[in-house]
């Protein structure tokens, strides 16, 4: 039995995902919860019911740890019995956020801890140099991983999935499940208005465009199944895959399973750049850099993940894009394909 921290775990998107994988893992690992949430009356744990997947009946209780991701002591002191710890934090603040994972980084090497993995979950290694928000946040933390003794790995999965759950019919609670704790606005693909972004690849014989999507869901199981390899993580990029698609194969499944047709909105890098010229201040500009930045990522080819831990973890069958459109929208709407 190994006993998982998830830093962050208390997040209804991948620290439910994570948190739920583990559960289901029949005992074989034990997820614990760190969290900066504090008990009123001062104690420094608390225990909650969770369900466990692939069962009506049963629960389980699952242990948060408060902690002060400020504090070496605290840090060190909640990892003490952790064999694997699993950084699913976000902090907007960047500075805040790299001093963060890294303190947890070290707080993880002096308790002993096994293996660590910090919070990446979207885009490639490469991607991180054109990306500002990547550049800032998840490079430095990367690069001390590098740096230390622990095994690790950077955990890949592309755009979530569930961002073509946004607007889906309401249903028996099918809306809440398509997106599974996700609650951002649409990118890209606007499933509600009917609008899809096609970024333009320049240059003669380039390759369309391609973007991997994965399931929420899906992440907390490989993460589990990565868990389970025997083999070292080996500081590599583990990277995983629902659907690996060109955006305009996208389209036409978008179109069949929706009942509807989407108006194709081309962008192309000389666009975004005037867009980013122009952007706004504060953190509506700040948003905006970073979806053009994303954007160009698309126009140079998009963003393919290498599908590693789905090699390495054949027994993980993550749902793709045709059948999440299948389940989440056609099914619930009544359209027969
Ligand atoms: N691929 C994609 O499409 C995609 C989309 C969105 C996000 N992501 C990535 O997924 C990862 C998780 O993002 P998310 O949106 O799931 O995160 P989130 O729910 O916004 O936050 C996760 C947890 O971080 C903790 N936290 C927040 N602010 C904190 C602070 N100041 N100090 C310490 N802890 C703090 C909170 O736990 P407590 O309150 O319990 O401490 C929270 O539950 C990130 O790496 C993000 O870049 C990827």
């Amino acid at each position: 039995m190994v006993k998982v921290a998830i830093a962050g775990g208390s997040s209804p998107t991948l620290g439910h995902s994570v948190v739920s994988a583990l559960l289901a893992t029949n005992g074989r690992h034990t997820p614990i919860i760190l969290s900066r949430k504090k008990a009123d009356d001062g104690t420094t744990s608390s225990k909650d019911v969770w369900p466990v997947a692939g069962s009506s009946s049963s629960t389980a209780e699952v242990e948060t740890r408060y902690v002060d991701y400020e504090s070496d002591d605290s840090l060190v002191a909640s990892l003490r019995d952790i064999d694997t710890v699993i950084s699913v934090l976000l902090i907007h603040d960047t500075d805040t956020f790299v001093k963060t994972q890294i303190r947890l980084l070290h707080a993880a090497e002096a308790a002993g801890c096994r293996r660590f993995a910090p919070s990446e979950f979207a885009g490639t290694y490469d991607m991180h140099f054109k990306v500002d928000f990547d550049k800032m946040a998840k490079l430095p933390v990367w690069e001390a991983v590098l740096a230390s003794k622990i095994d690790a790995a950077m955990f890949s999965s592309g755009m979530f999935m569930n961002y073509l759950g946004i607007g889906c019919p309401e249903k028996d609670g099918n809306r809440a499940e398509a997106l599974a704790g996700f609650a951002e606005g649409p990118f890209l693909f606007n499933l509600v208005e009917g609008w899809v972004d096609m970024p333009v690849v320049e240059g003669d014989g380039a390759s369309p465009a391609l973007i991997t999507m994965t399931n929420i869901r899906d992440i907390g199981r490989f993460v589990a199944a990565a868990i389970d390899l025997e083999q070292p993580w080996g500081k590599r990029e583990l990277g995983m895959a629902g659907s690996t698609l060109r955006f305009d194969e996208m389209v036409p499944l978008i179109e069949k399973y929706t009942g509807r047709k989407m108006e194709i909105r081309p962008f192309t890098k000389k666009q975004l750049q005037e867009r980013a010229a122009n952007a706004s201040e504060g953190v509506a500009g700040i948003i905006e850099h970073m979806e053009c930045q994303l954007k160009t990522v698309c126009c140079e080819g998009g963003i393919p993940i290498e599908p590693t831990l789905n090699r390495l973890c054949p027994g993980v069958k993550p749902m793709t894009v045709e059948e999440f459109l299948r389940k989440y929208w056609a099914e619930p709407s009544g359209i027969s394909v």
